[in-house]
């Protein structure tokens, strides 16, 4: 069996239930359900003897020991972390505790239980450590893509957090040499993101006639890779990575915000129109830009490909479809997530009249 963390959010969800459904391997969930963990994504999972749910902390070195020793995984994927940088702007502590602190624990209760281990046991044994392209900074317009020796230059304090980890996770294989694999991936979308993140807000916010905030001019450049691309990546990594590499994940599909924007708004106008007849991007409203906002990320992911034969199966036109009709299939997830706190977010971050 394997041990992911972190599977109650938005990627580690969608990892568990696509791996549930393409291998018989048993999984144990270890998630500390923050704000961004939702039971509620794994509700098709109930009954499922394969599915082992526990509630908890990978930086709680006493439950991660006791995990281990009771399951023995052959492998850990590590999706654990704060995730959000805008919440990391606004206080950057839970980020050092979770992504670094909560990382460097983890890492030492694999180091105890890996150093147990057989010879056999220990060549076969994996850690996934799953990443992100924020590592490598920001790229002018005509900079090449980042690669996987591009040099690290985070910008925010989640950037930072995330790159202090692949940087334990990398020295726990030089000098314990235990079998680790990073991925950096560029921005996902799909079923179950949290609305805080562009792509879920604009479509929750463009169906209940709300303002869709554009930061700055609109004009920031991101890589799109769909969720499930994403997990199949991570699946063949694990399968057939080298340890001690990493891989970088993307879709060779670079947008610009607003252009992002405008496609959601354009296919609620053709599956949900508005009442009054008016096309969505009339709620586009440009708001104040995140502070150190990185202008633009490309991800160079070719190594993935020619190495292991990963490519993505989802062009943008085909994922952003599936995902626009998954927010309108799922009225209830969205009224469920959109609770208290979650309002508390909106109000800190856009103003009261958000
Ligand atoms: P998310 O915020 O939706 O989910 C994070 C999950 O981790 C939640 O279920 C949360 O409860 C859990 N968690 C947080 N702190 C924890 C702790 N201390 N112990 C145990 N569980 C804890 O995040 P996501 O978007 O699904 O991202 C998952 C991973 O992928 C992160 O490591 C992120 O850096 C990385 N990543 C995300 C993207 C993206 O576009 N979302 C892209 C590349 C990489
Ligand atoms: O690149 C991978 C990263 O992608 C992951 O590591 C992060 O966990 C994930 O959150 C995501 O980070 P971004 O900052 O790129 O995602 P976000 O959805 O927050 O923002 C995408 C772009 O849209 C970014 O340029 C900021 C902009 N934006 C975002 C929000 C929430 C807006 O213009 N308005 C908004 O309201």
């Amino acid at each position: 069996m394997i041990l992911v963390t972190g599977a109650a959010g938005f990627i580690g969800s969608n990892f568990v239930i696509d791996w549930l459904a393409q291998s018989g391997e048993a999984v144990v969930n270890l998630d500390k359900l923050t704000y961004a963990g939702n039971p509620e994504n794994l509700k098709n999972l109930q009954g499922d003897a394969r599915h082992v749910f526990v509630q908890g902390d990978i930086g709680d070195r006493a439950l991660v020991d006791q995990l281990l020793k009771d399951h023995a995984p052959r492998a850990v994927v590590n999706f654990a972390a704060e995730s959000h940088v805008d919440r990391s702007i606004h206080g950057p502590g839970e980020f050092i505790q979770t992504n670094v602190v909560g990382t460097f624990n983890l890492l030492e209760s694999v180091r105890a239980h890996w150093t147990a281990l057989g010879d056999a046991d220990k060549a076969a044994f994996r850690f996934l450590h799953v990443s992100t392209d924020e590592v490598y900074g920001t790229l002018g317009p005509d900079d090449a893509p980042f690669t996987e020796t591009t040099p690290f230059a985070p910008n925010s304090p989640y950037s930072a957090s995330k790159a202090s980890s692949d940087h334990l996770v990398r020295a726990y294989h030089h000098t314990y040499g235990i079998p680790v694999l990073t991925t950096n991936c560029s921005n996902n979308y799909g079923p179950y993101h949290f609305p805080e993140k562009l792509i879920p807000l604009v479509i929750v916010n463009a169906l209940q006639g709300k303002p869709l905030p554009i930061y700055g001019d609109g004009q920031q450049v991101r890589d799109w890779l769909f969720v499930k691309d994403h997990c199949s990546a991570i699946r063949r990594v694990l399968e057939a990575g080298q340890p001690g590499e990493t891989y970088n994940v993307g879709g060779w599909n670079e947008m610009a915000n607003i252009e992002i924007v405008q496609k959601v708004c354009a296919l609620l106008d053709e599956f949900r129109p508005r009442a009054d007849g008016k096309p969505y991007n009339e709620q586009i409203t440009y708001v104040k830009d995140r502070p150190g906002h990185d202008r633009r990320y490309a991800i160079d992911a070719r190594k993935i490909h020619t190495e292991l034969g990963w490519k993505p199966v989802e062009t943008f036109e085909s994922g952003i479809r599936k995902t626009v009709q998954w927010y309108l299939d799922n009225p209830e997830w969205v009224a469920h997530v959109q609770s208290g706190a979650y309002r508390n977010w909106i109000g800190t971050q856009y103003g009261a009249a958000a």
